[in-house]
């Protein structure tokens, strides 16, 4: 029985994702005590302020889900060397009103997987910053900026095998990290 639930949040809507592949990877290196839910974000109404007193359903559905949750993954492409703003926007909206920030304070890891061979490591940054602010204590090590290339996956979904060392050491520090902050 799984004793850590984890919100997850993949930064992109695209069909083949492969910050989306990437996540389902991460997710099958973790230990049987670890659950994962990806958060929906693209049905997201864009965050206005004037709704704070009365917020759409798939934002209550959001904050119900992360409220429920001892740890984020955050998994994100880079868009112009930022988050992608669906991201932004899912951060905004579950950050609202003012002192029912829905983040706060759940551990979090952040990943993500680009075209480019330097890519989302500003994005990255950019996203840590916010987190910062939204209080939720991020793993700072090791970084993973990876490169979505040929062998990333292999044909059954699993990181392929160059990753898959790395991944896995990636995916043990956060479950270490996710224990220690968790309530
Ligand atoms: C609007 C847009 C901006 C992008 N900007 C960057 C960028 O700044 N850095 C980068 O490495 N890749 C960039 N890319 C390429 C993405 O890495 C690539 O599209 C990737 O597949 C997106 O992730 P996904 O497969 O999870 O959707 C950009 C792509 C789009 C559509």
């Amino acid at each position: 029985m799984a004793q850590f639930q984890i919100a997850v949040v993949v930064g992109s809507l695209r069909r083949d994702s492969f910050n989306r592949k990437l996540a389902d990877g991460l997710i099958r290196l973790a230990p049987a005590d670890f659950s994962f839910k990806h958060l929906q974000i693209g049905d997201l109404p864009l965050y206005n302020q004037d709704d704070d007193a009365n917020q759409a359903a798939p934002v209550k559905r959001l904050k119900s889900e992360i409220s429920a949750s001892q740890g984020l993954l955050f998994v994100t492409p880079e868009y112009n060397r930022s988050m992608p703003g669906v991201l932004k926007n899912a951060l905004d909206n579950a950050s609202r009103p003012y002192g029912q920030n829905a983040w706060a304070g759940k551990p979090a890891g952040v990943i993500g997987a680009s075209v480019g061979p330097v890519g989302t490591a500003l994005a990255q940054q950019h996203l840590r910053n916010v987190l910062a602010y939204l209080d939720v204590p991020t793993l700072g090590q090791p970084e993973a900026f990876i490169h979505a290339k040929e062998g990333l996956f292999d044909e059954a979904g699993n990181i392929g095998a160059a990753s898959k060392q790395f991944l896995q050491g990636w995916m043990d520090k956060y479950v270490a990290w996710v224990k220690r902050h968790a309530g």
